[in-house]
């Protein structure tokens, strides 16, 4: 929207920083809600040209639907938002904070949903805390092109306030859920992104050295029981961090994810078959740097780091 249109009183400005696999998902979702007023944000000039122009594709189990959205590389083109969310890949977060400063006032919640580790953190130094949230999701999202998105199948999302920002994260919970989203607000967002990051440990690093798909994972026993020992892994370092895992067996829910998303290509393994750089720094990576700072072990997290790393290089990427 262009800044000099007023939205309508009773709408509500969603910006999607982001327009990978996740991002253009969600800004079908959210902007095909009359009540919404959505847009996304990229850094690539020509690639917003296009989604602007023929709107986000999306491949869904029940059929094919666009949604016009528009996109543009300018965040001065838009209003300030009631709501921005991150959907960068984690090692593009401070430039994604720095590009979208222009739609974040003093009232917009600023959401990260990405993978791995550290994101919410890299927010807050750029923004005012009160104002960061952080989640989980585990829709899974394949791009086929741009603005254009296989959707393997939506999942919940969990946000909550970092800081404890509760009046925040409710409002935030309800202007997702009124998308027809379904939404879980947690008191706990450290525990988590730590469930999630444990899913991409097990998961992301195999599928991408063995270019299986995440169901494939569990028709091997070898590689079935290796996702379980970094599960395991994760979690003793979480534990050695001070998360608090509640009722969660890492075996269980790896798998779990491994069978709701059988058919689906992790996102690493999507980077790696794109040539593109991963985010195993902030998954696995980052797993093993918190082990390291709080004297735990993590040598798969380590061993699998420094093989997609190896890989991505392989491949010509880096
Ligand atoms: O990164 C991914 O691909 C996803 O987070 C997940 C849950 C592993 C499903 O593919």
């Amino acid at each position: 929207m262009n800044r000099n249109d007023s939205p309508q009183s009773d709408s509500r400005n969603v910006i999607i920083v982001g327009p990978g696999a996740m991002g253009c998902l969600h800004a079908a979702l959210l902007g095909r809600m009359p009540h919404l007023d959505v847009a996304l944000l990229d850094y690539r000039t020509d690639r917003a040209e296009l989604i602007n122009e023929q709107g986000v594709i999306i491949e869904a189990p029940a059929g094919t639907y666009t949604v016009s959205v528009p996109c543009t590389a300018d965040a001065q083109e838009l209003s300030t938002a009631d709501l921005v969310i991150i959907f960068t890949k984690a090692y593009d977060t401070l430039a994604a904070a720095e590009h979208c400063g222009p739609v974040v006032g003093p009232e917009t919640a600023v959401l990260t949903l990405q993978n791995g580790l550290g994101n919410y953190q890299v927010l807050q130094q750029h923004f005012a805390a009160e104002q960061v949230l952080a989640g989980t999701t585990a829709s899974g999202a394949t791009l086929l092109g741009v603005g254009q998105v296989r959707q393997a199948g939506i999942s919940k999302i969990v946000l909550g306030s970092p800081i404890g920002n509760q009046a925040l994260a409710d409002s935030t919970v309800e202007l997702l859920k009124s998308a027809d989203l379904e939404v879980e607000l947690t008191a706990d967002v450290d525990a988590r992104l730590w469930r999630k990051v444990l899913i991409n440990c097990a998961i992301n690093p195999l599928t991408a050295l063995t270019r299986r798909r995440n169901g494939e994972l569990l028709e091997s026993a070898a590689l079935r029981d290796l996702a379980g020992q970094v599960a395991e892994e994760v979690y003793r370092v979480g534990q050695a961090v001070g998360i608090d895992w509640g009722e969660f067996d890492p075996r269980r829910e790896v798998e779990k994810v491994c069978q709701a998303t059988a058919t689906n290509q992790s996102s690493m393994l999507q980077d790696i078959l794109a040539g593109r750089r991963t985010e195993v720094e902030y998954i696995t990576g980052a797993v093993a740097n918190a082990a390291e700072r709080h004297g735990a072990a993590a040598p798969l997290c380590q061993c699998l780091t420094a093989l997609v790393e190896g890989l991505t290089e392989a491949e010509g990427e880096g």
